[in-house]
């Protein structure tokens, strides 16, 4: 008999996996049209490929620092500052991580002990809660609501703090809502961190993708204590690059460094470069992706309440989140019939939360003609559920 650890045991009961109706989906590929996967569906911008086959056409294929190259450091520094007016020195209290995934760890890791309880905003990206727990911590789910367009209120988080509370973990732009904080909610929540002295994780990695809002870095109002987590794999269409980022203050990123360093060492030399070249040059390509994924964004959020599916309007990030729980069926049995009759994948909200059950997110990082064609399907299905 094989021995498996209780810290992935206790990861294995969070709750329902996603790979099953993945699996059935891969077996469905060609006829199914994905509103599933959270990934770009545009190729990373010329510019940014060209840095990395520079890069290996250069021999620059070594380990760099464990912060990361510096001159990457550097340019990052200014373009927090540039855009959210908050600057981080480039020596030691930025780290280049593979991807947010990596910085989100190395963060839980760096700052929970065993028996801390952190509070997780919810409905949240699947690798929060495990996260928690595989840093042996325990999470505390508060849960953002409908009505207030799933922006948390800092009354909810303030009800769920115990003597045991180290740090809160929010996720804005969010993934799977698409809501973006109000800077006033924000500044709730950081009074709150202040009266207790907890730490703030802020994973951002979809702060660009904001429509017709203004997303507020959390590390500009209380950079003394907030974590900022970001990335490049959505802003820039880079998830196979894997290359991320975490900025604090030098003591926490102290700490997230001795983990980083250990387990991952750095990330790859190309990839850094391509996202310097990201940062130098990307702006362009940011841009029209933005006004691309707008126009994907009103067409789906207005077809999914016209065909009966209520949906708050989404603020950023790529997803719309309806609610199917007037439909007589669970948020997995909406989504397995509609993959099943319709041929459209869409991911059960419940993935993302018990918040979430009853709720559908769609990803429109996605052709247009492919989102009117699911929007038809979809209607059928709503149809003869009889809404
Ligand atoms: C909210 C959120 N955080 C982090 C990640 C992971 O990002 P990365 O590709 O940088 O590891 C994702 C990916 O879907 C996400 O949606």
């Amino acid at each position: 008999m094989q021995h498996i650890s209780r810290r992935v045991q206790a990861c294995a009961c969070l709750g329902p996996s996603l790979r099953p109706f993945f699996d059935i989906i891969a077996t469905m590929a060609g006829e199914v049209i994905s509103l599933g996967i959270g990934e770009p569906d545009f190729a990373t911008p010329t510019v940014i490929q060209a840095a990395a086959i520079q890069a290996l056409q250069a021999g620059r294929t070594s380990y760099t620092s464990n912060y990361g190259m510096i001159e990457l450091r550097q340019a990052l520094s200014e373009h927090l500052a540039r855009l959210y007016g908050v600057r981080y020195a480039p020596q030691d209290e930025i780290i280049i991580t593979v991807g947010v995934s990596e910085a989100l760890v190395i963060a839980l890791m760096g700052v929970l002990d065993p028996g801390d309880e952190i509070i997780v905003v919810e409905p949240c990206f699947t690798s929060y809660v495990p996260d928690v727990v595989l840093a042996g911590a325990t999470p505390v789910m508060v849960a953002a609501r409908p009505e207030d367009d799933f922006a948390v209120r800092p009354a909810d988080v303030a009800a769920a703090v115990t003597p045991r509370t180290r740090a809160i973990l929010l996720g804005y732009p969010n993934n799977p809502t698409g809501a973006v904080m109000p800077r006033d909610r924000l500044e709730g929540i950081v009074a709150l961190a202040q009266r207790h002295d907890l730490i703030l994780i802020s994973d951002e990695i979809y702060d660009r993708l904001v429509y017709g809002v203004t997303h507020t870095c959390l590390g500009a109002l209380a950079r003394e204590r907030t974590i900022v987590l970001g990335g490049f794999s959505k802003d820039y269409a880079m998830t196979g690059w894997r290359i991320g980022y975490a900025c604090a203050p030098a003591v926490l990123t102290e700490a997230m460094l001795r983990v980083h360093e250990c387990f991952l060492m750095c990330a790859s030399m190309p990839a850094q470069d391509a996202a310097l070249a990201a940062l130098r040059e990307g702006e362009e390509a940011v841009q029209q992706m933005v006004r691309t994924y707008d126009q994907r964004r009103q067409v789906l959020a207005c077809g999914l309440n016209e065909i009966g599916l209520p949906t708050a309007e989404p603020k950023g990030a790529f997803y719309t989140f309806s609610r199917v729980s007037h439909l007589g069926l669970t948020d997995i049995e909406f989504a397995d019939k509609l993959l099943r009759e319709e041929k459209v994948a869409v991911v059960p909200g419940s993935a993302f939360g018990q918040s979430g059950s009853g709720y559908i997110r769609c990803c429109y990082a996605q052709k247009m003609d492919q989102i009117e064609a699911a929007l038809d399907r979809m209607a059928s299905l709503v149809r003869r559920l009889g809404a």
